[in-house]
């Protein structure tokens, strides 16, 4: 074995598990195209201070969990452990928001955390910005474009959405002095780490998954008392709209996210499959980072998905990505490859939505079928002289009771082509 492993936490996908990336990932590309949504990329690094100031300086993100170095110019870089600052950065630079502007990446993150399933230093996430749109109508169409995907992937039964506003800035700091008030009242049944963050981020607190915390918390303050007009509205269409559009979801009042940039809706898409890992998806609005970076003052909403969740949720619910081909092509002898190779060549061209393999190599037709069965191709398609002669070839089906044929090249493309639709249509 070699002496070199991959660093901890961070994973090789190997070429059995691509195939479900893959459709994970084509899925996604076809309900963004879908929704207009253009992709954007920005790079792996960025200066430190970017990510400290969007996302929070005492947040567990910039605290603890960051890769940091300074380069040779004694310049401080992060690998980026999200994709928003990095995103609304680009978009700043490049001037791309003077009208509303609807984005999408996907790629690795990096954050320094305990590694353990469904989390690691190094995991992808699709991510999704809208810039430009103030209403309740843009975090609606960001939630019903996550359903369109969680429904393509089969897996819309078992995701749950999280619902929550934190409000406007002033709403929240007011909301904020009363929390710790009654926080600091219960100082001494606080678990450690909530009495930490009673003086740095007390919202945070809501979060606690500990018992004593949460027992503490069930008699705390509102926000939803603490809201201004304003957010109130927007909480309210919002859930209008869904309600509308048949998008059931949970209210729950102590969703407040681990990044401090976000205000009104935040929410999350949670999954009982996955066991501590549950959330597969969170996003929400925040309309003041493009003015933190000095563009002109715009609104944003978004989120981002953990591909790594997703691929293993649909491995729980053992959902295979089709590989396997549709023809495997098996010849008789030198003249009949050579035909079928041009066939072959013919056939993807013309129906580029066939997957056809053809066997390289030679030997025996025994052989070269017990290949095309392991293939777990639908069809053998058989060159052999005598057909050929009358511009024929013969499919034998692999996988079901239906009829062997010999078909004319006319028929063929017929075949064929009811065979690609129904490709397509899988
Ligand atoms: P986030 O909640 O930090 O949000 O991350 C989004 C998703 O990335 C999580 O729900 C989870 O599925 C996945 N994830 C996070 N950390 C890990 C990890 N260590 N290992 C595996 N998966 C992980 C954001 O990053 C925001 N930028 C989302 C957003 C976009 N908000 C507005 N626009």
């Amino acid at each position: 074995m070699s002496q070199y492993r991959a660093i901890r936490g961070m994973v090789d996908v190997l070429p059995g598990e691509t195939s479900l990336w893959q459709m994970l990932e084509q899925t996604a590309r076809d309900v963004l195209f879908a929704h207009g949504y253009s992709e954007i990329r920005t790079p792996l690094l960025e200066s430190t201070d970017l990510f400290a100031r969007t996302i929070g300086e005492v947040t567990d993100i910039v605290e603890k969990e960051m890769y940091s170095f300074p380069d040779r110019n004694d310049d401080s870089l992060s690998l980026r452990p999200e994709g928003t600052a990095g995103t609304v950065r680009a978009a700043v630079q490049h001037n791309l928001i003077q009208s509303p502007q609807r984005v999408w990446y996907m790629g690795p993150m990096f954050r320094y955390e305990r590694p353990q399933k469904g989390r690691q230093r190094q995991f992808h996430q699709l991510g999704v910005e809208a810039f430009g749109m103030p209403g309740a109508d843009q975090d609606a169409e960001l939630l019903l474009m996550c359903r369109q995907w969680w429904k393509r992937l089969g897996i819309d039964d078992v995701l749950t959405l999280e619902l929550n506003t934190i409000g406007n800035n002033e709403g929240r700091e007011r909301y904020k002095i009363a929390l710790t008030g009654y926080l600091s009242d219960n100082f001494d049944a606080l678990d450690e780490d909530s009495q930490r963050r009673l003086a740095t981020n007390p919202l945070r607190i809501l979060d606690s998954k500990i018992a004593s915390t949460q027992a503490v918390l069930t008699s705390a303050p509102e926000m939803a008392t603490f809201l201004d007009d304003d957010a109130r509205a927007h909480h309210d269409r919002l859930c209008e709209l869904l309600d509308i559009a048949g998008l059931p979801f949970i209210s729950n009042p102590r969703l407040v996210r681990g990044l401090d940039y976000y205000n009104k809706t935040v929410f999350e898409w949670t999954t009982d499959r996955l066991g501590a890992q549950a959330t597969v998806c969170g996003g929400g609005r925040y309309d003041g980072m493009v003015a933190q970076f000095g563009g002109k003052s715009t609104p944003a909403s978004g989120f981002a998905a953990g591909l790594e969740r997703l691929v293993l949720l649909l491995q729980t619910l053992e959902m295979d990505a089709n590989t396997s081909p549709d023809l495997y092509i098996v010849s008789a002898d030198d003249d009949a490859f050579a035909q079928a190779l041009c066939e072959a060549d013919r056939i993807r061209a013309a129906f580029p939505g066939l997957g056809v393999v053809q066997h390289l190599g030679g030997g025996s037709f025994k052989s070269q079928f017990k290949r095309a069965d392991k293939s777990g191709a639908a069809w053998a398609m058989v060159f052999a002289a005598e057909e050929l002669a009358e511009g024929k070839v013969t499919l034998k089906p692999l996988r079901s009771d239906e009829q062997q044929m010999t078909l004319s090249r006319e028929d063929l493309n017929t075949f064929l082509h009811q065979l690609e639709t129904l490709a397509f249509e899988n």
